[in-house]
């Protein structure tokens, strides 16, 4: 059976509306069992070459494009205007696929407030396909298999914004993907598609790939903005919010590779057909990358609202030893909170479903961990990578991140005192929302989320440690990777802890 909760609530948050940091939600009301999407209603139709390899193209090509339905009827499209645009894509109720889905029609309305036209100048649209949350790998396929889908969008979702360009902002590491998508947006300009008069709709618009240097918070939004300025990756306060003072202090919206790329789908295929997908308010098919203990790990289209059963047997060929060896899902990307086996039975994959959990549906980036794995040791690599990408301007996450991460380290071996548990949950929940951007959230959840369900776990393995090296509380000394060893003489003999194990100074 199927859990839903909360048939009455009507809770609507968003990031610009709430000072706490959460993912925009609504709760909703479920109608029927969501998934099985068949071919046909699968926005991207090439994400395993299946099509470029049959009509003998190469995936980059307009052929190929066009044969699987882009740059179909773009000029039309174009020439319905802005606030038709704007209007479709509310109505199809797409959410952000960037992380914090909220809703894209609304956002990109934000471009166009009453009397935009006097402010003359310049106007972006900056694609953000900087990927860099571990477990998401879907932005980086559409542009290897479909980069039209996103040149194509770039085109018409600055045509909503009233955008002059639209910049795209890459990955470092992702160079071959670099190669194809500047392929993709040369042919789109020798046929007419971008640059001036584009697609003969007397719209001038042009699109620029921008390579980024793979630092992970340069994919929050500001931080995109400041790098791309040629400046450090450091996010800005906001306000102002970047629609007002964004790129060069001109207006910009920063939006997701896969948000723009499905929108030139929807505009034609109508937004009543994509809303028909998904619970209500989390409408719309979504990419799931799946990784970890599968049998199969994969990126895939399926309808939003999908049981995370579904998504795991049928799309990925299982857990590893089966369903029953399932210990425990991340569900959204790395820094979305773990959920137990328990809550995966009959878990939905939406926005309000994994937030009435305490989690979120994120980027659909699914981590599978099954009773092989050491869920410990995952969060705590998880923490050494977010302590790591910290940009360190702000206190709350530079020394919450490292102190967070040093406090895994033990954790992970055990290596603790049980109220030091209570301590780093306390800490983090001192972090949240106190931070300029979400990266405190994002170090912050994973830990939450590991404490929420694994605490028995935690709390054992502390035992373990203590009996195995005859500790008593307070017999633990906390001054450097050998902590808890024993010391003789000046020499640290019988260290509990790998070097290697350690990401402390
Ligand atoms: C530390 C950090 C890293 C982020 N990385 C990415 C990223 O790699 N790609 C992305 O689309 N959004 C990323 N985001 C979210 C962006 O700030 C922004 O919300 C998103 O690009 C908006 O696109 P959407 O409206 O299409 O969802 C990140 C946010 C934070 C705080
Ligand atoms: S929250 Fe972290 S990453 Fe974000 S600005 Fe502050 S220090 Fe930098």
């Amino acid at each position: 059976m199927l859990s839903f909760v909360n048939k009455s609530t009507v809770a609507v948050t968003s990031l610009r509306a709430n000072s706490k940091r959460m993912f925009a939600t609504i709760d909703a009301t479920p109608n029927r069992i969501h998934g099985g999407l068949k071919d046909k209603d699968r926005i991207f139709q090439n994400l395993y070459l299946q099509n470029s390899d049959k009509h003998g193209t190469e995936p980059w090509d307009l052929k190929t494009a066009e044969k699987i339905g882009d740059w179909y009827k773009t000029k039309e499209i174009l020439l319905k205007g802005d606030k038709w645009i704007i209007d479709e894509m509310k109505k199809s109720g797409l959410r952000g696929r960037g992380g914090a889905g909220f809703p894209s029609g609304l956002k990109w309305s934000f471009m166009n407030p009453p009397g935009w036209e006097k402010n003359v100048g310049p106007r972006y649209v900056a694609v953000n396909a900087d990927e860099g949350e571990p477990g998401t790998c879907k932005d980086r396929e559409i542009i290897r298999k479909e980069p039209h889908k996103l040149v194509e969008g770039c085109l018409l979702a600055g045509r909503a914004m009233n955008a002059t360009a639209a910049y795209i902002y890459i990955r470092g590491e992702f160079y071959n993907e670099t190669v194809i998508l500047q392929n993709a947006i040369d042919e789109a300009y020798k046929h007419g598609k971008l640059g001036k008069n584009a697609c003969g709709s007397g719209y001038d618009f042009d699109v620029y790939i921008h390579r980024g240097m793979g630092a992970y918070v340069c994919g929050e939004e500001t931080a995109l903005i400041e790098s791309m300025e040629g400046k450090a990756g450091k996010p800005r306060m906001k306000p102002p919010f970047p629609a007002g003072v964004g790129l060069f202090g001109r207006p910009t919206t920063v939006t997701n590779v896969e948000t723009v790329a499905v929108a030139p789908t929807i505009l034609r295929r109508g937004s009543s057909w994509f809303s028909s997908f998904g619970r209500e308010r989390n409408s719309g098919t979504k990419l799931f990358c799946v990784s970890g203990q599968v049998n199969e790990p994969c990126t895939f289209e399926e309808e939003m609202s999908v049981p995370l059963k579904e998504v795991l047997e049928r799309h990925c060929g299982g857990v590893i030893g089966g369903w029953d060896n399932l210990l425990a899902v991340i569900p959204g990307g790395s820094s979305t909170p773990i959920l137990n086996a328990e809550t995966c039975q009959d878990q939905l994959m939406d926005y309000d479903a994994l937030r009435n959990v305490g989690s979120g549906l994120g980027t659909a980036a699914v981590i599978v961990m099954n009773k092989q794995a050491d869920v410990i040791r995952g969060i705590q690599r998880l923490l050494a990578f977010y302590k790591h990408e910290s940009c360190g301007q702000c206190t709350p996450c530079r020394e919450g991140s490292t102190y967070l991460s040093k406090m895994m380290d033990r954790l992970a071996v055990g290596q603790a005192n049980e109220k030091e548990i209570d301590q780093a949950l306390e800490l983090t929940h001192k972090v949240c929302g106190h931070s300029i951007c979400a990266m405190g959230e994002a170090f912050s959840w994973p830990y939450q989320g590991l404490v929420k369900n694994f605490k028995p776990l935690m709390i054992e393995r502390i035992q373990q440690y203590k009996a195995a090296n005859g500790l008593t509380e307070g017999g633990l000394n906390h001054g450097g990777w050998y902590e808890g060893a024993e010391i003789k003489n000046g020499e640290v003999i019988n260290n509990p802890i790998p070097k290697e194990a350690f990401h402390g100074h």
